[in-house]
């Protein structure tokens, strides 16, 4: 049987680590691309919970040289497109960073694949429910609206919410894409750029849109990302947690096991093409502040206090219908909120 390789893109960050056992279980060889990035990895080093079956290949995925070394040595049956710069927030002020990296970053892997001649059989690619923007709204008579990004003016009035409408929960096949950041800009140009490639070269695509991924292994000095090991380190330091905005933004936090166990489905799931991208969350959301206080009570810590503050390029509410993706990829997310708070206490290091 000829042998099987799977290349990860960024497989050595908090999600590529999560699958890196179960891609080493199914495949002969799995290769992590992973430029170690500092504001990630700050001492440089290949992560303990990166599988040792995994080859870990210290590169940048925007460099051509780099995958011209990459696919003159291997031949990926499946390529997992992870690596981006991730930072919401951040996106607004360093727009060209977060461009090169994911959109050239993935238009030189498609690049490298085309000059070696390669197609590989399918491509996943983690997407985010940033592309979602403020998403989909309804009246009190049902009908969509889509209210767009809210304005400086708006937050600096503390006015949070569009007055008269109900958030929908995301769901790929009747919510429209409306970015209200760069970064969430850069992960809708992925899924186009992956999706034409892919369909254009008889190669699969299988997209997600991955809720607010949380769970032991997230980045602890990563400022820009991940807002509960952010809140859950401020409370086991006895301090109190700031919510922003009013702290009644809706969230949904599914926890990386799940986050893995859907993109692994994704290797098997038959041909329907093309695929919808698939909503990833744990398929129940919970305020902000629900969240604060639920770590404030694990660690001890003094209740949170919400300031009014806010964040450009944050949403008011995200949460997602998952039956599609449930359905498709016969999957279900099993770590609900208090669990998976529980094993990031247990992770959480020092
Ligand atoms: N974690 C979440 O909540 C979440 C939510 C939605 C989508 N996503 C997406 O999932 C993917 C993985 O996210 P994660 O949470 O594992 O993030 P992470 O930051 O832990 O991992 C990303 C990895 O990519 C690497 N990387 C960054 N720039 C690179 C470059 N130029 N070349 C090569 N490697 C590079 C980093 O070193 C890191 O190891 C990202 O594409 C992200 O947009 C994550």
């Amino acid at each position: 049987m000829p042998s099987s390789t799977c290349v990860v893109t960024g497989g050595a960050g908090f999600i590529g680590c999560a699958m890196s056992r179960g891609l080493a279980d199914r495949f002969d060889g799995v290769v992590a691309v992973d430029n170690l990035h500092p504001q990630v990895h700050p001492r440089q080093e290949r992560p303990a919970a990166l599988d040792p079956r995994v080859e870990l290949l210290v590169a940048d995925v925007t460099d051509a040289a780099a995958w011209d070394a990459l696919l003159g040595r291997h031949t990926p049956q499946v390529i997992i497109h992870l690596a981006a710069e991730t930072g919401t927030g951040q996106s607004l002020t360093e727009a060209s960073r977060h461009g090169m990296v994911n959109v050239v970053g993935t238009t030189r892997m498609l690049d490298g694949l085309v000059r070696h001649g390669q197609r590989p059989e399918r491509i996943l690619l983690a997407s985010s429910r940033a592309v979602y923007g403020e998403g989909a709204w309804t009246d009190a008579s049902g009908a969509v609206h889509y209210p767009g990004q809210r304005s400086r003016a708006m937050l600096t009035a503390g006015r949070w919410d569009f007055p008269g409408l109900t958030p929908q929960p995301h769901d790929s096949g009747r919510v429209h894409p409306a970015p209200t950041s760069v970064y969430a800009g850069t992960k809708l140009a992925q899924e186009h750029l992956v999706t034409a490639w892919c369909l254009a070269m008889g190669v699969r695509p299988v997209l997600y849109r991955l809720q607010n991924v949380y769970g032991a292994g997230q980045s602890p000095t990563n400022p820009y990302t991940g807002i509960v090991t952010l809140f859950a380190r401020l409370a086991r330091s006895g301090a109190t947690i700031p919510v922003y905005e009013d702290g009644l933004m809706q969230r949904d936090f599914v926890y990386v096991d799940d986050v893995s166990a859907a993109l692994l489905r994704g290797l098997d799931v038959a041909p329907a093409e093309p695929d919808p991208p698939y909503d990833i969350g744990s398929g129940s959301s919970v305020t902000v502040v629900e969240l604060a206080r639920a770590l404030a009570a694990h660690f001890g810590a003094p209740a949170p206090r919400v300031t009014g503050q806010f964040r450009d390029g944050d949403v008011r509410h995200a949460s997602a219908t998952i039956a599609a993706a449930q359905r498709a990829l016969n999957w279900t997310p099993r770590v609900g909120l208090p669990e998976g708070i529980a094993r990031l206490a247990e992770w959480l290091p020092g």
